[in-house]
């Protein structure tokens, strides 16, 4: 990964810290989107330390899509080219909150700003040869039988595994899109699932139950570490130069359920997601 520009979003906990800690080891230049600017300054601190190339810090609140698009905007700025993006950053939430915007905010994070930010910075992937998209999934897609596009703001009913698992299928979902609209032009796309891993998810915005359980639970997950290897491996790996539009799970293709291949729920979550982001992908 020498000299390669990789964007990374949620660097600043769990699987995301462990990527970007790595990526920056193997000779990466990171591009930090941070929720939190001080956590992210304290990353790149911990970078330079490593002996790494400059880490170059950007804050983006993904529950923001004026935030993710001045992210877009200043990351832009930088050099102009970008080898690798990672949408990793993810929330669950165990009550219906609302982004900035007003949108479901598990849907608003997980998928609207990723959506978004991968529309902006598609330019500069499309410029570097050989560019990568991972875009960290999760076998939680399979909580859901599909996107259940008849209450997608989780206005009539909210609950906490549908939201985040119809979040993870909409993952899925824009990679398949994406693949269809690029066609076999760069960068490729892949989406992932890490494992069951120790890390802050689900511990923020949570009640005092759903809050103990993954602390419970912590001695039998994989840690954060491990947890990033199938995104490293996606992101670097020789092996996967070219492929595009599938789904790992321990750095292996895996076939996810069926309703996470379906291209006309892919084309009906493409469209209901530009309408409420009101960003529109020009291919
Ligand atoms: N852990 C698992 O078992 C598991 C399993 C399958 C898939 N995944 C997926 O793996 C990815 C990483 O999850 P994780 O387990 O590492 O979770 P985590 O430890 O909670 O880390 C989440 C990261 O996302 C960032 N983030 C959350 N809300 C944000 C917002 N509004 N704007 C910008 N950044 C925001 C967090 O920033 P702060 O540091 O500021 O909080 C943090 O850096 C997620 O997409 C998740 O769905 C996880």
């Amino acid at each position: 990964m020498e000299g390669k520009r990789v964007a990374i979003t949620g660097p600043t906990a769990g699987i995301g810290r462990a990527t970007a800690l790595e990526l920056a080891v193997r000779g990466a230049h990171l591009r930090l989107l941070c929720r939190n600017r001080e956590k992210g300054e304290a990353l790149a601190a911990e970078i330079a330390a490593l002996g790494a190339p400059e880490a170059v810090v950007i804050e983006m609140d993904m529950a923001s899509l004026a935030s993710v698009a001045e992210a877009a905007r200043q990351l832009a700025g930088i050099d102009g080219g970008l080898e690798v993006l990672i949408n990793n950053a993810g929330l669950i939430n165990t009550r219906r909150r609302e982004s900035l915007d007003g949108f479901e905010e598990t849907l608003a994070v997980n998928h609207f700003a990723p959506f978004v930010l991968t529309g902006l910075l598609l330019p500069l992937l499309e410029d570097s040869p050989g560019a990568r998209i991972v875009n960290v999934a999760s076998d939680a897609h399979k909580f859901v039988r599909g996107m259940g596009f008849e209450d997608m703001q989780a206005e009539k009913n909210y609950r906490i595994f549908r939201e985040y698992g119809r979040s993870k299928l909409a993952n899925m979902l824009f990679t398949l899109g994406l693949v269809r609209r690029l066609g076999s032009k760069s960068p490729t796309v892949n989406c992932c699932h890490p494992g069951a891993v120790a890390s802050s998810l689900g511990t923020q915005n949570a009640g005092f139950v759903s809050g103990i359980v993954p602390r419970l639970l912590k001695p039998f997950f994989k840690t954060p570490e491990q947890g990033a290897r199938t995104s490293l491996f996606l992101a670097c790996d020789p092996s996967v130069a070219g492929i595009s539009g599938r789904y790992f799970v321990n750095s292996r293709e895996a076939t996810p359920k069926p309703w996470a291949l379906d291209e006309a729920a892919a084309e009906r979550l493409w469209d209901y997601t530009e309408e409420c982001t009101g960003f529109r992908y020009t291919q």
